[in-house]
Parts: structure tokens; C-alpha cells; sequence
């Protein structure tokens, strides 16, 4: 049986940086409301023109250049995941994997806002283990500016724009990186906590204009941070009882970067010390699908991480949707 192995880690950020102070002259905000809230100093803005494709297309180049690959790799499969596609139709994939030369490779988008990259790594690990590709790129990207109310102060505080990309490939049982397991879930109930309310079919089909401010992101914080919290450590706890890791055996804990508040809460639940929990929000915000991949991209470059060790992805967002991941960690260099 074939196993899926991460073979390389590529990430893009915008190169416009936007410190808290500039936003505090924009909103009624500060410095010190949204470090002691969230952890966030600063976050990137994608450049008028950019869109998620184009953060996508760039991470996915240089995953494939950490992989040792180039454009127009043998790739079989292209997921991309996020909330922010440059269309309603088509799909983000189909264009980026054109743009990185991956010829007739399937090619498709997955909505599951801040959880989509693990959603979208269990399709890829699947479709390896199932012998239907030998290699897969995941990416997650977005360009939540793009859809951050100027009215919100709330939300235009959280979010940055970014992307980060992996390669799978088929390895060895025993090889670092394996995948070893998923634990996926959803409680579409709790759909209105986290929404665009206009500009799909429940709004265009009701026949009624809506609001300007209804085509715009909206989060019900408060409720959010609790089901964040109560969700990605049971998500967390169920896929360590699954694959038969003790919480103390895990390396690090790489969660969705929502809110460092919410990380540390997450690591206390574990009984993981929070030196364990990876965090780089401070430098990026909540960049949704691109966050864990950034955040192990950044853990990585720093040395934080050790070949053969234990990880634990997990992460939570809109849908509600929430899913964790169990990998060791390979020997890579991410670009
Ligand atoms: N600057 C200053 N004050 C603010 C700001 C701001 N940017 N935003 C809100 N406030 C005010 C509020 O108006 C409120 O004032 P009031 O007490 O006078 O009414 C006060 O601050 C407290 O507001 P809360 O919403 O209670 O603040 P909270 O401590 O809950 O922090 C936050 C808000 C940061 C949004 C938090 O709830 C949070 O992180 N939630 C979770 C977000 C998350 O996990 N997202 C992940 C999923 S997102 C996805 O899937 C795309």
C-alpha cells in the first residue's frame, strides 16, 4: 500500500505589510486592543490586482522547488483551498495548475474556510494511498482583504492575506513525513457564526438586492473563540486516541492561527506546555486555509522542528468545520 509523504513546503506573503498603527488610522482601534486580543502586530495585504491565484500559483512554485521539482512537475492532483477564489466559477486549481505548467493534472477548490488546507491534505493523502496519483500539491491561499468590511473593525483587525503549499508524494511506512491520519467534522448548524450572506444562491435566488455590507466577511466572535477552543481540542484528542499517541509524545502542535489566545487554550486542553504550540500570528494575523502552512513554514525555517518527530496539525473555521492531522516531520527545507 502506498503512503503519503510530505515532500516539500512553499509559501508566498504579499510584500504590503500593514502594522497595527496603520489600521488604528483607520478604525476606531489600537495597537494594544488587538495585541492583547488576538497576538496580532501585523498582517499582509495583497497589492491591488492580486488575486489568490496569483499568492497560490507563487507558493505552489516554490513547494515544488522544495520538493526538488520545478514547473510542469509529474503531478497528478491540484487542490487548492479557500475562501477567497478569484471567481465564483471556475475554480482557482484548474488556473494555477495551468500557470505551474502541471499538464491534465486533476484540479479542484475546497471550501472549508480556516479548516479548508486540512480538508484539502486528507483528499491529496487519500488519493496517494488510494494508488490514483503518485504526487499531489496542496495549497491553501486567500486574500481575506478582499472581503473585509470597511465597516468591521472586528474582522479587519484578524485577517491577512497569504498562501502556503506542500507536496505529496508516495513513500515509505517507516519514511519521516508520513501521514499517519485525519479526523475531519463539521456542525453545519452553526453556519451563521461565520458567513458571507450575499452573492450566492440564497441570496440571488430569493429574487431580493441585498445590503452592501451582506457581500462582505461576518463572524460572530465571542461564539466563535468557544466552539474554536471546544472543537480542534476534541478533533485533537480524537485523532491522537486514533492513531495510539499520548498528548506528551506530540513535538509540536501546529493549530489553524486564529487567535493566540485561542492556540494556548487549545495547547492547555492537550496538557501540551504552550512552547510546544507554534504560533507566528503575530506576523501574519488569521490568513484562514494559508494559516498552517505558513505557520510550519515559518516554525521550520527557524530550526523548531526535528526530523522523525511527532505533529499534530488541527484547525477550525466556517461551515463550522474543524479537522486535525498526524504527521512525522520530514527532512525538508521549505522555500
Ligand atoms: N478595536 C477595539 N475594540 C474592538 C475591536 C477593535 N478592533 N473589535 C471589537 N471591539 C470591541 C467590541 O465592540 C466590544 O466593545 P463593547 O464591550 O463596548 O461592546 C469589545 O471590544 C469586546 O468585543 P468582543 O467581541 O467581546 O471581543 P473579544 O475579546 O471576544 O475578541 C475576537 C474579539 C478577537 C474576534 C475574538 O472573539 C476571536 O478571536 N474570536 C475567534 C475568531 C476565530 O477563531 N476565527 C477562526 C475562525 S474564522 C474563519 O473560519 C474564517
Amino acid at each position: 500500500m502506498p503512503y503519503a509523504v510530505l515532500q516539500g513546503l512553499g509559501t508566498y506573503l504579499p510584500t504590503r505589510r500593514v502594522t497595527n498603527d496603520e489600521l488604528a488610522g483607520l478604525f476606531d482601534t489600537s495597537d494594544e486592543w488587538i495585541t492583547t486580543r488576538t497576538g496580532i502586530k501585523e498582517r499582509c495585504w495583497a497589492e491591488p490586482g492580486q488575486s489568490t491565484g496569483d499568492l497560490a500559483t507563487e507558493a505552489g512554485r516554490r513547494a515544488l522547488k522544495s520538493a526538488g521539482l520545478d514547473d510542469g512537475a509529474d503531478v497528478g492532483l491540484l487542490v487548492v483551498a479557500t475562501t477567497t477564489p478569484d471567481h465564483p466559477c471556475p475554480g482557482t486549481a484548474p488556473d494555477v495548475a495551468a500557470r505551474l505548467g502541471l499538464a491534465n493534472a486533476a484540479a479542484y477548490d475546497i471550501s472549508a474556510v480556516c479548516s479548508g488546507f486540512v480538508y484539502a491534505l486528507e483528499a491529496a493523502a487519500n488519493a496517494i494511498q488510494a494508488g490514483r496519483v503518485e504526487r499531489a500539491l496542496v495549497i491553501g491561499a486567500e486574500t481575506y482583504s478582499t472581503i473585509l468590511s470597511p465597516n468591521d473593525r472586528t474582522t479587519s483587525v484578524i485577517f491577512g492575506d497569504g498562501a502556503g503549499a506542500v507536496v505529496l508524494s508516495c513513500g515509505a511506512a517507516d519514511e519521516p513525513g508520513r501521514l499517519l491520519g485525519f479526523d475531519l467534522g463539521s456542525d453545519g448548524t452553526g453556519k451563521d457564526l461565520i458567513q458571507i450572506p450575499a452573492g450566492g444562491s440564497r441570496q440571488r435566488g430569493s429574487g431580493l438586492a441585498a445590503a452592501e455590507d451582506d457581500y462582505y466577511f461576518t463572524m460572530q466572535g465571542k461564539k466563535v473563540f468557544a466552539h474554536a477552543v471546544h472543537r480542534m481540542s476534541d478533533s485533537s484528542l480524537a485523532l491522537l486516541k486514533s492513531v495510539g499517541w499520548t498528548p506528551d509524545q506530540v513535538g509540536h502542535l501546529v493549530g489553524h492561527q486564529a487567535n493566540l489566545r485561542i492556540l494556548r487554550a487549545v495547547a492547555e486542553q492537550l496538557g501540551l506546555d504552550t512552547d510546544r504550540a507554534v504560533t507566528n500570528i503575530e506576523k501574519v494575523g488569521n490568513t484562514s486555509a494559508a494559516s498552517i502552512p505558513l505557520a510550519l513554514a515559518d516554525a521550520a525555517a527557524a530550526g523548531a522542528f526535528q526530523p522523525g518527530e511527532r505533529m499534530l496539525l488541527t484547525a477550525f473555521g466556517g461551515g463550522l468545520t474543524w479537522g486535525s492531522a498526524a504527521l512525522t516531520w520530514p527532512d525538508i527545507t521549505p522555500v
